[in-house]
């Protein structure tokens, strides 16, 4: 497993508490942010969106990845997620799945709760045994 440095963490979860800001959350005033780095070491930034609809919310990790990919980069090294919440939150499914095309098994996923708690994982550890782009090509 590639692992984030110590700086670099800290970094992300800094920029992270930012994207959190930006979260729209009328429905559940449940707040989260992530950090995705790019390969070219770019960050992209994402919050959750909600809908009064509820089933078009988009996560905060998902708005991070769509942003990326619709600016043109594809590959990343690392995401780091914080939430307002008291434990720290781990991806869904969903995102998990939608990371999972992009991302390899060994990329550091690490996760905080509103002080700063962090849980350390990889993608390959939060979906393993998944199914991916060569599974279709
Ligand atoms: N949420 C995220 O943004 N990321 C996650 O990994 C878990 C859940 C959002 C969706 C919704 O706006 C709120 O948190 C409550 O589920």
């Amino acid at each position: 497993m590639s692992k984030l440095s110590h700086t670099e963490q800290e970094h992300m979860l800094d920029l992270a508490f930012e994207a959190m800001e930006k979260a729209y959350t009328p429905y559940s005033h449940f707040n989260v942010g992530a950090c995705l780095k790019g390969e070219s070491g770019k960050y992209y930034l994402g919050c959750n969106v909600e809908s009064a609809s509820y089933t078009p919310t988009n996560c905060a990790e998902r708005t991070a990845v769509f942003k990326a990919v619709s600016e043109g980069e594809q590959k990343f090294s690392a995401i780091v997620i914080v939430c307002s919440g008291k434990n720290p939150a781990a991806p869904c499914g969903v995102c998990r799945q939608v990371l999972r095309e992009f991302c390899k098994d060994d990329m550091p996923v690490v996760f905080a709760d509103k002080d700063r708690n962090v849980i350390e994982s990889t993608l390959g550890e939060l979906l393993p045994h998944s199914f991916g782009p060569e599974d279709l090509l």
